[in-house]
């Protein structure tokens, strides 16, 4: 038997066949494509073989029969992921392993406020279970539908409540992990005081597949947030978003659950994707804050946001507002900001950027920045929109429309190049929250400083000596960048 034209040997897939339950192995190429693309469609690859385990066994025999054969192992979750961590980039030497069928709920404990996962729940559906039983999983993402928490563990995923509830790492008690050898790490715990040395789950959060994968999870939940109030504002500028922010957090009592930034441009992007969305305000205001408050108990949530609205249309922080009068009326607002993803999808290759500068700096580097771009690349045009309140902003550059593949890969890379250096003259960070995958990887090796290069290093050839975890990825560094 011979290869196929992506250099694909029918044996080594015939071996893995007769290594594994043939249930748990597909090799048909249409079978695997959906696998092998990244969610935006800019890179399509393949693999020797899609392995889809249904227990933490299985997942250990696929990986101990990767090893027997020499492959290294891309594990995937719900394929959402912006940096390409989930996508081979060698496909005639690697297997994908999904967890997607490892989905079953072990344990909720409402006395514990915690519960067990496995790792290919999707996170809507765990966040739906939860609430049945009147908690919370406070992770917020515009995938939730699609991601899997094993996925959400491995990229340290942040979202929309981050500033009430921290990242994942924050939300995460106890992990079960397949080590690259095989073995089985069990750490599902779900004390929330465990002060006995080293947390070894840490190693595995963020890792991106690297050092072994994430079998099952123990999450932190909260009681339910039954009071959701969330409200659209009109400002002049992202100076006065921030000077927002900073008050909110004082004056809602650490209340505040999301506190998105848009500029004007959020809306046609939104309504490119999803053109029968209401427009929620009048007017074109240079900055546009969605905040929500919300809380459980005896605490009154409408008062409070009114009253907190009220104070800052007086004192003309906020020009224009509107609060959401339903459920319905709410997610038509975070359509606007979730559909602005879809919408510069639409408009074709784009720079996607996921940058962190301090909070206090945030509205000065957005200026220098789209000041940056505008002057390198005056026919694209920025977008800065996100997580404010963290200090993370994506700031986007499209190309403009009718440029070859070539055109705008030169300006994407340009683009980038122009950002990257602004953030570091800011001392930020070039992934706030996307992780490095494949698409960061030399861009973060270049800013590695030694010691925690020879740390991770050390860390590597200590957990996966043979490199077969997720190559490319993160942590397998060339040193040639
Ligand atoms: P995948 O894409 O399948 O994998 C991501 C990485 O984790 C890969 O390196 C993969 O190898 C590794 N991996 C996956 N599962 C495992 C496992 N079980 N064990 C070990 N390694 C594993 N991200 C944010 O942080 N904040 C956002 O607000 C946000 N919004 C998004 C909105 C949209 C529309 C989209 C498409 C993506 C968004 N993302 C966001 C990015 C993405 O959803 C997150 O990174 C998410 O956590 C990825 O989960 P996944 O299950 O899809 O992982
Ligand atoms: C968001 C993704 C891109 O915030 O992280 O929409
Ligand atoms: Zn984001």
């Amino acid at each position: 038997m011979g290869a196929n034209v992506m250099g694909i040997s029918a044996d080594l897939q015939a071996s893995l066949c007769a290594a594994l339950n043939d249930d748990m192995v597909l090799t048909d190429a249409d079978e695997m494509l959906r696998f092998c693309r990244d969610w935006h469609g800019d890179v399509t690859s393949s693999a020797v073989a899609v392995l889809r385990p249904r227990s933490t066994g299985d997942v250990s025999a696929a990986v101990r029969a990767c090893r027997t054969l020499n492959l290294s192992i891309v594990p995937q979750g719900g394929n959402t992921g912006l940096v390409l961590g989930g996508i081979p980039d060698q496909p005639a030497n690697q297997v994908i392993i999904s967890l997607e069928r490892m989905n079953a709920i072990r344990n909720i404990d409402a006395d514990d406020f915690s519960a067990i996962v496995e790792a290919g729940c999707i996170l809507s559906e765990i966040k739906d279970w939860v609430a049945d039983k009147d908690m919370y999983f406070p992770l917020a993402l515009g995938a939730q539908g699609s991601c899997r928490i094993g996925g959400n563990v491995s990229t340290n995923a942040g979202g929309i409540n981050v500033l009430r509830y921290g990242m994942t790492r924050e939300l995460v008690l106890g992990l079960e992990v397949v080590l690259p050898d095989g073995t089985i790490f069990n750490g599902l715990s779900t004390l929330r005081k465990d002060n006995r040395g080293i947390d070894l789950k840490q190693l595995f959060i963020g890792a991106e597949g690297t050092l072994g994968i994430v079998t099952a999870v123990s999450i932190k939940l909260t009681p339910f947030p039954d009071q959701v109030v969330t409200a659209l504002l009109g400002l002049n500028s992202l100076d006065d978003a921030i000077k927002l922010y900073r008050r909110a957090r004082r004056d809602c009592c650490d209340l505040m659950s999301a506190f998105e930034f848009m500029p004007p441009l959020a809306f046609v992007l939104a309504k490119e994707a999803i053109p029968d969305l209401p427009m929620p305000i009048a007017g074109d205001y240079a900055a546009y804050v969605l905040m929500e408050v919300s809380g459980s108990g005896l605490v009154d949530i409408s008062d409070l946001m009114e009253r907190f609205l009220g104070g800052v249309m007086e004192d003309g922080l906020v020009v224009d507002g509107v609060i959401a009068a339903s459920q319905a009326q709410a997610r038509n607002l975070w359509l606007f900001r979730e559909g602005m993803n879809e919408g510069q999808a639409k408009r074709g290759s784009h720079l996607r950027t996921d940058v962190s500068v301090p909070l206090s700096r945030l509205a000065d580097f957005v200026r220098d920045a789209e000041q940056g771009v505008s002057d390198a690349l005056p026919d694209c045009i920025s977008v800065s929109y996100g997580h404010v309140g963290d200090g993370n902003v994506h700031l986007n550059v499209l190309p403009p429309p009718g440029l070859s593949p070539e055109e705008a890969a030169t300006r994407i890379y340009s683009a980038k190049t122009v950002v990257n250096a602004i953030v570091d003259s800011y001392n930020g960070s070039i992934s706030a929250e996307h992780g490095i995958g494949r698409l960061k990887r030399v861009d973060f090796e270049k800013r590695l400083d030694p010691s925690r290069r020879a740390l991770l290093t050390a860390l590597k050839q200590a957990i996966d000596p043979s490199m077969v975890m997720n190559p490319g990825c993160q942590l397998n560094f060339t040193g040639t960048s």
